[in-house]
């Protein structure tokens, strides 16, 4: 009985020490496991802690020929130098959700999945000649600046998506993209965006599609023309923002190639959403509904599974600063509204009070409109949700127009 009693207190004692000794221990080993993934293998690390501060860290393979690495249930402050000087040629690194604040992009990778951590800083070893990357995931993050992305030149595909600090001034300038001449898929979805601007008229010449859903994308404003030098542009994702108004005509006379558009969630008025799907169709356009079911806020009603601002809506928030514009006006202006009712077989009487936001800012010189000074009024508009303040402004400023 003693002698029991004894051995099992060594045996804790012993049990004790030794968890002492390993969790102070300065050296300490991490070995993946080779998981079979789709078509590729890839060598997973489980549970890894680490931080900076950390010293005698090591990283190993069961084999020398592992080229694609990943991290599971790990923290990790940033991707170790240990593990890129261990596997020099890395090809393929996947970090999600391990608590990041920065990444490293090693010369010859070719993809990295860096989802939900807390990156705002990515330090690129790839220079514009040498580049490798194809695929950037970084969704979820918190990056602000990604200037250091832009050399990534044959990069393929970039997920920003959720990094709610990357506009700057609440606005996405499609210009910070320049050089990315490989972009095949860009996706903004969810980055707190009211507006986009693409002011130097960048081109991503291989850009199919643009992602920028669930933002805060104006119901007034939003200028179709910063799409116009994506001239691969196939698939155009709005859905989910407040825009209440798209200059649908100009959008696919820029944009040839479009294939499919993503509407649901805005504020359109119903009248105007049926010419503007009415269009669509005519032009070979898919404008796919992935939640046809979804219950439509009081005031909207659903048009071909997409809600709508119901016409009497409309007319309550338009009817006080919207007055009726005379038909002269739709003959003098140059207007793509007009073209639109035209081309999609509707009189222009049948338009009526809904498509009067695409009328107003058709006649105030198309968006986004200039005051005289040169403030664009997007900037001059409060940011916020306040569309019906900035729809004010286009209506004074389109009727001042009409008056000189
Ligand atoms: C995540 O990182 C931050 C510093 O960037 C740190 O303060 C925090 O404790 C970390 N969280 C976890 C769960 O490790
Ligand atoms: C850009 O890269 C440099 C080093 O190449 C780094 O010092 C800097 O922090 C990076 N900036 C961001 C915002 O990632």
């Amino acid at each position: 009985m003693h002698c029991v009693v004894a051995v099992q207190l060594v045996t804790l004692l012993f049990g004790t020490v030794l968890l002492l000794v390993s969790s102070t221990a300065a050296d300490q080993t991490y070995k993946c496991a080779i998981e079979k993934r789709e078509d590729e293998s890839v060598c997973m690390f489980r549970n890894v802690v680490y931080t900076t501060s950390m010293t005698g860290i090591t990283f190993k393979a069961p084999n020398a020929k592992v080229q694609h690495v990943a991290f599971e249930d790990s923290t990790l402050d940033r991707i170790p130098a240990e593990l890129l000087n261990a596997f020099p040629n890395l090809r393929s690194l996947s970090v999600p959700n391990a608590n990041l604040s920065s990444v490293v992009i090693p010369a010859k990778l070719e993809r990295l999945y860096a989802s939900d951590n807390q990156i705002s800083q990515v330090i690129v070893h790839q220079t514009r000649d040498t580049t490798t990357m194809l695929e950037l995931i970084l969704d979820s993050n918190r990056l602000h600046d990604i200037s250091n992305l832009t050399r990534l030149a044959k990069l393929e595909i970039l997920s920003l998506s959720g990094n709610r600090e990357l506009p700057i001034d609440d606005t996405i300038e499609l210009g910070r993209f320049k050089g990315m001449d490989g972009l095949r898929h860009l996706l903004l979805s969810d980055v707190g965006a009211h507006d986009l601007e693409n002011e130097q008229e960048v081109s991503l010449p291989a850009l199919e599609l643009l992602d920028l859903s669930s933002n805060n994308l104006p119901p007034t404003y939003l200028s179709v023309k910063v799409f116009a030098p994506f001239k691969s542009l196939q698939i155009l994702r709005l859905a989910y923002n407040q825009l209440r108004d798209l200059d649908v005509l100009q959008l696919t006379k820029n944009n040839p190639q479009l294939k499919q558009i993503y509407l649901e969630g805005n504020e359109f008025p119903c009248k105007l959403l049926t010419l503007m799907l009415k269009h669509f169709k005519k032009e070979g356009i898919e404008t796919p509904v992935a939640n046809p079911n979804v219950r439509c806020l009081l005031g909207f009603d659903k048009e071909q599974g997409l809600c709508c601002m119901a016409d009497n809506m409309n007319q309550r928030y338009a009817s006080p600063v919207t007055p009726r514009i005379p038909p002269v006006s739709l003959a003098t202006s140059e207007s793509p509204a007009e073209n639109t009712a035209v081309r999609t077989g509707a009189g222009s009487a049948e338009l009526g009070t809904s498509t009067m936001s695409t009328t107003t800012m058709a006649a105030a010189g198309g968006p986004p409109a200039k005051t005289d000074d040169g403030y664009s009024m997007a900037s001059m508009a409060p940011l916020g949700n306040s569309w019906l303040l900035a729809g004010l402004a286009a209506v004074v400023l389109t009727l001042m127009k009409m008056n000189f």
